[in-house]
């Protein structure tokens, strides 16, 4: 991080250098008498207070985050020749954890799905993995996320969360099962960032030095072992200490206690993907790991605080459309929406120039035609800014056939993926309750949906509900509603809205 470390031998100066009077008297005519408009080191001060704020990030608001260095352990270059990835090789990054609905001081444990950002410094430039703790999502059009996102925020008239309206956009959309048994179920709940994991949840493409692709998903596995809080246990700590597991990481970093996570991925060959039973770039379907076994890549290890929290965190801009040689983009329609979506946001939240910013910028040499801008400070001098020119300034000329690229062909159509034999919205929820949920995790997730369905969720959501959950599974979704129609199932866990 630049930064301007004050001289503490001295007094403060104004944004000019120049010494700045006071910091604790305004100017007056006497010491009762009125301020004076010429008092510019106070006008200053007023003025820039006004602006010391950028908007918050619209989802994953809540965060924080640590540097720290990926180190790949095993050989991957079957897979992939991103330099990142190659056998031994130690890159600087950036993590940043967060909750997706809550706003910048929210409690850090309301039951959400938690955001899992990576910015790792690469020798060929930044490359972005911007996945979530959970494997999959709530849908898989780019086209429903403002309307998913606006159901999780706040009424329009009262500005309160509403369960009613988060139940009534799930079970409208039956594509979120998968995601929202996942949400219900115990990881729903991190005990704290350093004890979950984190995944790409998208399907993207390697490609090796050969030429050849692959699809990959990527996981990280947490090494501190995963852990999780009870509803009771989230509801009480939101009460006592809502940055929670902001100060967790923080505080385990400076005590020398540096959270690892091992990288395994998931590999398709690449034409396999055409004639798989389920569409593997849906991002609501996780692979089985019978039929695409995790292989190791290698570890990532958390072991440096940010210095000052607005310009390492609030000023970090990372965007799934950041890639670097050998790692490309998928046909995953969401993947394709967010592409465009993070840059964009960050033009209006950061500003412009905001690739220039410490955090954000490359560790390797930019020579881009992107000119001027408000707060331009990184400028390409006398250099001509046009491409291509003649006064010998370097530009890109690649045609034909990119590398990380895939066919398409047909109509433009507005419509949901082509189905395939196992294309649907429930089995995979359903297997996840039958087969991975214990006894005592059913349990919870029962209690967990029925006293979210008693906060507020009325009729026709309600029977809609207990359909979805029925869907998912009959006998899980009959016990729901029995607690739900007896009315005994525990109060809201935190973050679910009472009213
Ligand atoms: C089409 C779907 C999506 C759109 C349009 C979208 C859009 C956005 C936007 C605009 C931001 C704020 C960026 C900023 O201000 O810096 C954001 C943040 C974020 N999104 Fe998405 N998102 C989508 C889906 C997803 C999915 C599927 C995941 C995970 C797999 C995800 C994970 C995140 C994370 C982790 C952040 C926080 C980034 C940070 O730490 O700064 N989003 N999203």
């Amino acid at each position: 991080m630049s930064s301007n470390k004050p001289d503490s031998s001295k007094g403060s100066t104004t944004g000019w250098g120049a010494p700045a009077v006071s910091d604790r008297n305004s100017l007056s005519v006497g010491p009762d008498g009125p301020i004076l408009l010429h008092d510019v080191h106070f006008l200053e001060q007023m003025a820039h207070f006004n602006r010391e704020k950028v908007p918050e990030r619209q989802p994953h608001a809540k965060g924080a985050g640590a540097f720290g260095v990926f180190e790949v352990t095993e050989d991957v270059t079957a897979y992939t020749k991103a330099a990142l990835f190659q056998p031994g090789c130690k890159t600087e990054m950036l993590a940043r954890f967060s909750t997706v609905a809550g706003e910048a001081g929210s409690p850090d444990t309301w039951r959400d799905v938690r955001g899992f950002s990576l910015k790792f410094y690469t020798s060929e430039g930044n490359y972005d993995l911007v996945g979530n703790n959970t494997p999959i999502f709530f849908v898989r059009d780019p086209m429903k996320f403002p309307h998913f996102i606006r159901s999780q925020k706040r009424l329009p008239d009262s500005g309160l969360r509403d369960n009613h309206m988060q139940w009534d956009f799930w079970t409208l959309n039956p594509e979120s099962a998968h995601q929202v048994t996942y949400l219900m179920g115990d990881r729903g709940l991190p005990r704290t960032w350093r004890h979950m994991n984190g995944y790409g949840s998208h399907t993207y493409m390697w490609v090796n030095a050969q030429g050849e692709r692959f699809w990959v998903k990527y996981h990280f596995h947490t090494n501190q072992g995963m852990e999780c809080f009870t509803n009771q246990e989230a509801k009480d700590m939101a009460g006592m200490d809502a940055d929670y597991h902001r100060r967790d990481l923080f505080e385990a970093i400076a005590g020398g206690n540096h959270p690892s996570w091992t990288l395994f991925v998931q590999i398709m060959p690449y034409a396999e993907a055409k004639t798989y039973r389920f569409n593997p770039f849906d991002l609501t379907k996780v692979w089985p790991h019978s039929d695409y076994p995790l292989i190791k890549v290698g570890v990532m290890t958390l072991n440096r605080n940010p210095e000052n929290f607005f310009a390492e965190i609030e000023q970090a801009a990372f965007s799934p459309g950041n890639t670097v040689p050998g790692i490309g983009l998928s046909p995953d329609k969401m993947l394709l929406g967010r592409a465009f979506a993070y840059n964009d946001a960050q033009r209006n939240r950061i500003g412009t120039n905001f690739h220039q910013l410490p955090v954000n910028r490359p560790r390797v040499s930019v020579n881009t035609y992107m000119f001027d801008g408000h707060m331009n400070y990184e400028h390409s001098g006398n250099q001509p800014v046009y491409a291509p020119n003649s006064q010998g300034r370097s530009w890109s000329d690649m045609t034909g056939k990119v590398d990380e690229s895939w066919e398409s062909d047909g109509d433009m159509v507005r419509q949901a993926y082509t189905l395939r034999p196992d294309d649907d919205d429930f089995s995979q929820a359903g297997a996840l309750v039958r087969d991975v949920f214990d006894d005592a995790q059913r349990e919870r997730l029962i209690e967990t949906v029925a006293g979210a369905l008693l906060g507020g969720v009325r009729s026709p959501v309600l029977e809609r509900a207990f359909d979805y959950w029925k869907s998912i599974d009959p006998d899980v979704g009959r016990r729901i509603e029995e607690k739900v129609r007896s009315g005994s199932a525990a109060e809201p866990a935190a973050g679910m809205s009472e009213a």
